[in-house]
């Protein structure tokens, strides 16, 4: 059994991969507690599903702090800081992070990302890969940095996209991953097997990223 780490898990929507997280940590798949949900959306449905495990949902409004998102995170880091989180996960949180937040969290900060960065960084990125032609997409657990999308990956996976693909069907397959390798990433960390070593994520013990697709598409 490992040490279990407290998460800080920030959300903006409806929050299915806090939903998997939680998931996997009631079934023993992951060895953290969160010890916070926190929303800059007051009525993101992520919100209900915490309080719905007992876990303290927190509405972080951003309403009044435009043009001023270090103002902002500090209220986050506050907040985080008050219930002793020890990693920071971005869970579908759609605001860029400053360096008031990444300063408090030094590479304890993790994004989740529907797409194999650094292709297709940004917003609507599903639709992009369909409109582009690639041929896989899929998605990337990585630490955040002051780039967009940018920081040092910790975990991917590919999904094949299909002739007959949508949005939503391309986005829906690459949701399914996504639920699989957040927790994987978070367990590596808090069985302190990860080190970053300037761009690159160092996993003790092997490889992180998985290529069950390839078996079972
Ligand atoms: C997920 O697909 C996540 O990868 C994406 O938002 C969705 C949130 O879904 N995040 C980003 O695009 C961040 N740039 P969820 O609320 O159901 O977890």
């Amino acid at each position: 059994m490992h040490k279990k780490i407290r998460i800080g898990v920030l959300v903006s929507g409806r929050g299915s991969n806090l939903q998997a997280i939680i998931d996997n940590i009631e079934n023993g798949a992951l060895s953290a507690d969160i010890a916070v949900v926190i929303s800059d959306q007051p009525d993101a449905y992520a919100l209900e599903r915490a309080r719905k495990h007992n876990i303290p949902g927190v509405p972080v409004s951003a309403k009044g702090y435009k043009g001023k998102r270090d103002e902002y995170d500090a209220l986050l880091v506050k907040e985080l800081k008050k219930h002793n989180v020890e990693l920071v996960v971005l869970a579908g949180f759609m605001r860029i992070i400053t360096p008031t937040l990444l300063k408090a969290f030094p590479n304890r900060v993790m994004n989740i990302h529907p797409a194999l960065l650094p292709s297709f960084p940004g917003l609507h990125v599903q639709k992009a890969a369909i409109e582009h032609g690639v041929k896989f997409s899929g998605c990337t657990v990585h630490f955040v940095d002051e780039g967009m999308d940018t920081g040092p990956i910790i975990i991917q996976a590919v999904v094949p996209i299909l002739d007959n693909d949508t949005e939503d069907s391309l986005s829906a397959r690459i949701l399914k991953q996504e639920h699989k390798i957040y927790s994987r990433a978070i367990q590596l960390y808090a069985e302190g097997k990860l080190k970053v070593e300037g761009r690159h994520v160092i996993v003790t013990g092997g490889r992180a990223s998985t290529d069950d697709h390839l078996i079972n598409p």
